[in-house]
């Protein structure tokens, strides 16, 4: 860390945090654990390695980093995992991020399979959305997609969400090639019946995975618009959630249907988030490797956020202009989506 900078924050000092190309940054994902009671085909390969749970930020920490990117200007923190509901003690993390002046919106990416324990102490805790990762509605196709995994609990997960006054839930679908995309019509009855959005998501190629060719998997977001413009009259929207899905919205009805398309149309000029991996090293784009490491300044100053603070000004000048995924290759990244929690 640089001893002579005169760039000092203080608690309360209301900062913007910029990068090189003017960016702001107001979003950031934390990722509380890379662990998760599913493992999705295209998320990790079957024999994965977590970190070492003593490698892992504190819950502690988690909330000092939280707290500082809110000092700095943040205004929306996403709770990412692996799965985050299956960190022990998680409540306490969103009760005391959810008690943050100048957080407008906190919220959640979970794959559903705990939320019937959960959902109602998240609402208390001051969750404002929860983004539930489905990507059928056929047992057997989820048991292969997840491996593990049971449609049933997933549903019922997103049952107790709604059931709980959540509002604005949104279902996250990858869709791949004769795996699901047979189901997109279907995935968006299901959430226009409940009154939910839905984003479909191409596959990105982070880590090595087994079980398909991303290439050949690959199915894009136009494509996907064909098909459900067979079934449905979507209408382009400028809303936004702050996220990378471009929405459209269902006819009469309140369902938005978004894209996120990192392939085949590009959003990194508008980027305005970062990501915490679960040890606690900012990475300053999902499809880069530009990092900070904040668990040694974190550790290097146990009563002091100022110095994190200032490194993570400091990180912002690390960011780069964009990811240059490329599903025809060998990933270049060998972090699986479970590090970051996308
Ligand atoms: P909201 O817009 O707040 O609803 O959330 P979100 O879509 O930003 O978050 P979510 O966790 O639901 O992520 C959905 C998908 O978007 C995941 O597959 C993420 O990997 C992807 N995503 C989010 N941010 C980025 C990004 O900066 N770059 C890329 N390539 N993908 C991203
Ligand atoms: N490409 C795109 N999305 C992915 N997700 C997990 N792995 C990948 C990948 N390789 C999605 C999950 C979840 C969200 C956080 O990221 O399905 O909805
Ligand atoms: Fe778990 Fe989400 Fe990865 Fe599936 S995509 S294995 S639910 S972290």
């Amino acid at each position: 860390m640089d001893q002579n900078t005169t760039d000092k924050v203080r608690p309360g000092d209301k900062r913007k945090l910029v990068d090189r190309f003017g960016r702001e940054i107001k979003y950031v994902r934390l990722s509380v654990t890379d662990r998760c009671d599913l493992r999705c085909v295209y998320c990790m390969s079957e024999d994965m390695q977590f970190v070492p749970r003593s490698q892992l930020l504190t819950l502690e920490e988690l909330h000092r980093v939280g707290r500082a990117f809110v000092e700095l200007g943040v205004n929306k923190i996403r709770i990412t995992g692996g799965e985050p509901l299956t960190r022990n003690n998680i409540l306490h993390l969103f009760h005391s991020l959810g008690s943050l002046d100048g957080l407008d919106d906190f919220t959640l990416t979970t794959n559903g399979t705990l939320l019937a324990r959960y959902a109602r102490d998240l609402k208390a805790a001051g969750v404002s959305r929860i983004n539930i990762s489905l990507d059928t509605l056929q047992p057997e196709r989820f048991r292969n997609i997840t491996r593990t995994g049971t449609l049933q609990r997933t549903l019922q997960g997103i049952d107790a969400a709604l059931e709980t006054g959540f509002q604005r839930i949104k279902i996250n679908s990858v869709i791949l090639k004769h795996r699901n995309h047979d189901e997109i019509a279907d995935l968006v009855e299901f959430c226009v019946r409940r009154g939910m959005d839905i984003s479909f998501i191409e596959e990105m190629p982070l880590g090595v995975i087994s079980e398909h060719d991303r290439a050949e998997a690959y199915y894009s977001s136009d494509q996907i618009l064909v098909d459900l413009q067979q079934r449905f009259t979507l209408l382009p929207t400028t809303e936004s959630t702050g996220g990378p899905s471009r929405y459209y919205r269902m006819e009469e009805s309140e369902t938005r249907v978004g894209f996120i398309s990192p392939h085949s149309h590009n959003f990194c000029d508008s980027c305005n988030r970062v990501r915490l991996t679960a040890e606690g090293r900012l990475l300053l784009c999902l499809g880069q490797e530009h990092s900070m490491d904040l668990r040694r300044v974190l550790r290097a100053n146990p009563l002091d956020d100022a110095p994190l603070r200032q490194a993570i000004i400091q990180a912002m000048d690390l960011k780069p202009k964009g990811h240059d995924f490329d599903l025809t290759s060998q990933p270049v990244l060998f972090r699986h989506m479970n590090a970051t929690g996308g």
